[in-house]
């Protein structure tokens, strides 16, 4: 029971997002918005919950996401009404059933009293707004059963079978004349779908592919930019930097082949925006590493290659990395075990056995990384920790823990991506090779804030601080125009009309309270505004308002009139 010495708290791995930090998260998502824009994305809202297949059959069974980390229910059971009419349709069954009840049932187009006495139902009054076919009629009666079925909770037992006396009628009127009595048949039988299982998505490649196969936009013919901002959800171990609620921007390059989504330009180009994003963004000392994981016949042929070589190491190998080694060998490359770290260097390494044209894609996406002069390192190691890739994977990080300008302690991956030429057909679709990455923004936004109060580090020194208007260096606050400070509670109201026409043209203004004394106002305007300006009988009387600039200290006196100009500057 939760007490007021003991209240209800976030989630483990959740967390309050609260002003003034909630205006950089704004800020660095309108920048990364923008940036979007410039290169053609368009947005893309998913469902935070999906199938849990889709992840399963996306992700990877064997990663650590899937295998451990998602959160995945089973949703309540369902009604399957097809599977009750198709055995209603076979006539399974022949137990006469009792019920005894009288109901009327309005539909738009008719009306339908029956009364169902033991083992029948019998029509009593069926009346026709338009005119409607016999099989409208049976299919509402079947449906007013399949109703009362599932209200009462005993399906198996009532589900029946309606069964007109003469099959050969055909329209309602006959159907009346026909002395309506329905015997009905008991229907043994499970009609219900297993329950389906859902999982709060722990990556957002997976339900984008899902949408572009669903809404067709392969047929579109052309290159599908799709971006997106939302909360993932990974049962990790939270520390700092890693939650198990947490936000990524992302965005995905996909289409058929025909549109040039295969081409290493699209590689380059996404890398490339990328690098703007945090340069605009003011990230300093990020690092790009990047690797072909190869094609999927590369990959396969790789992975004989890595099991017969950890075969006979395995054992050394720590816990984890033996299970990975015959679950998921690939995944003991990017293991951070220190004490694995001198094993996994002697392993063969996946760029030696790429064939012609993964080795060609991959040195056309470093050329012209380098004749757009964004710097990189190849790291052999960068497989990732996704089952999809293929070819390009890559990832941005800032220098990592004991590094006062990281922030994101071991957490140091801002960002990962990569190729996933196969996921399209992984997931039941069309070819549609493409090219993705999903940015921590958790990690971005400690990052900013790490840099900002490092030594000889100025707050987002470039175009964050430069776009925002007033951003206050030490909070990321922006700060109000105006606070308006009413002198006695009589002026109040006039200082709601004054906020009023200020806030109308334009300016952010907070409101006092006339209770407040002088010296509590001008504290409280402080903190959150530019200026205050003092409402008191005389300023009410004459028109002329007392304004001080905070950052002056400045004190002056201003007509109403020209308050809003005078604001502004
Ligand atoms: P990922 O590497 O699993 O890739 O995640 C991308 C980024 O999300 C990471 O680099 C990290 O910054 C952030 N992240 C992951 N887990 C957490 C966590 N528990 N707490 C805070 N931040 C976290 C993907 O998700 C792929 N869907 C990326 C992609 C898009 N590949 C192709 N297209």
């Amino acid at each position: 029971m939760p007490t007021p010495s003991n209240p209800l708290k976030a989630v483990r791995g959740t967390r309050d997002l609260l002003p003034p930090d909630t205006a950089l998260w704004n800020r660095v998502e309108s920048i990364a918005r923008s940036v979007f824009s410039r290169y053609g994305f368009g947005e893309i809202r998913t469902p935070i919950f999906e199938d849990t297949s889709l992840f399963a059959r996306g992700v990877g069974e064997e990663t650590d996401i899937v295998s451990k980390e998602m959160y995945t229910w089973e949703d309540r059971e369902r009604f399957n009404e097809k599977s009750l009419i198709d055995a209603w349709l076979e006539g399974v069954g022949n137990t006469v059933i009792q019920i005894d009840r009288e109901v009327s049932i309005a539909d738009k187009r008719f009306d339908l009293l029956v009364k169902y006495t033991s083992g029948v139902i019998e029509i009593v009054e069926f009346k026709h707004k338009k005119d409607v076919s016999l099989s409208a009629a049976v299919n509402q009666l079947k449906r007013f059963i399949t109703d009362y079925a599932i209200a009462s909770g005993t399906m198996a037992e009532i589900a029946g079978r309606l069964v007109f006396p003469s099959r050969k009628a055909t329209s309602h009127k006959e159907l009346i004349s026909l002395s309506p009595r329905i015997e009905i048949e008991e229907i043994p039988g499970d009609f219900f779908y297993s329950s389906q299982s859902l999982t709060l998505r722990p990556e957002n490649t997976a339900g984008v592919v899902r949408a572009y196969i669903e809404h067709k936009l392969g047929e579109r013919g052309d290159l599908q930019k799709l971006f997106y901002i939302g909360p993932q959800f990974r049962r990790e171990r939270p520390m700092r930097g890693r939650y198990r609620q947490f936000w990524q921007i992302g965005a995905e390059v996909l289409g058929p082949v025909t549109s040039g989504s295969e081409s290493p330009l699209r590689d380059a180009e996404v890398l490339e925006m990328l690098a703007t994003l945090l340069d605009e963004l003011g990230v300093k000392n990020w690092q790009l590493a990047l690797n072909s994981v190869g094609s999927a016949e590369d990959r396969k042929r790789y992975l004989t290659i890595l099991r017969d070589a950890l075969a006979p190491i395995q054992h050394q190998l720590c816990p984890d990395n033996q299970r990975r080694a015959e679950t998921n060998p690939l995944r003991v490359l990017d293991s951070k075990d220190p004490n694995d770290q001198a094993l996994i260097d002697t392993l063969p390494r996946i760029a030696d056995f790429l064939d012609d044209s993964s080795r060609a894609h991959f040195d056309a996406v470093l050329s012209a990384l380098a004749a757009c002069s964004v710097p990189y390192v190849i790291n052999p190691r960068l497989v990732r920790g996704l089952d999809y890739y293929t070819r390009t994977t890559f990832e941005f990080t800032v220098p990592s823990s004991g590094d006062p300008a990281s922030g994101l302690g071991t957490q140091n991956a801002l960002l990962g991506g990569g190729r996933y030429d196969g996921l399209s057909e992984m997931l039941g679709g069309p070819r549609a090779p493409g090219i993705g990455f999903a940015i921590g923004e958790d990690r971005l936004i400690l990052t900013l804030q790490a840099q900002a109060g490092a030594p000889g580090g100025v707050p987002g020194e470039r175009s964050l601080l430069a776009g925002v208007a007033r951003l206050d260096s030490e909070t990321w606050e922006t700060k109000l125009d105006a606070y308006i400070a009413p002198l006695g509670p009589e002026r109040n109201a006039a200082a709601l009309a004054l906020a009023r026409e200020l806030r109308r043209v334009g300016l952010s203004v907070e409101v006092g309270d006339g209770s407040f004394r002088l010296k509590k106002s001008f504290e409280a305007a402080d903190r959150v505004a530019r200026y205050i300006v003092i409402l008191g009988e005389d300023e009410a009387r004459s028109g002329i308002l007392t304004v001080k600039t905070f950052a002056s200290g400045e004190q002056t006196k201003i007509a109403q009139a020209d308050l809003a100009q005078a604001l502004r500057t």
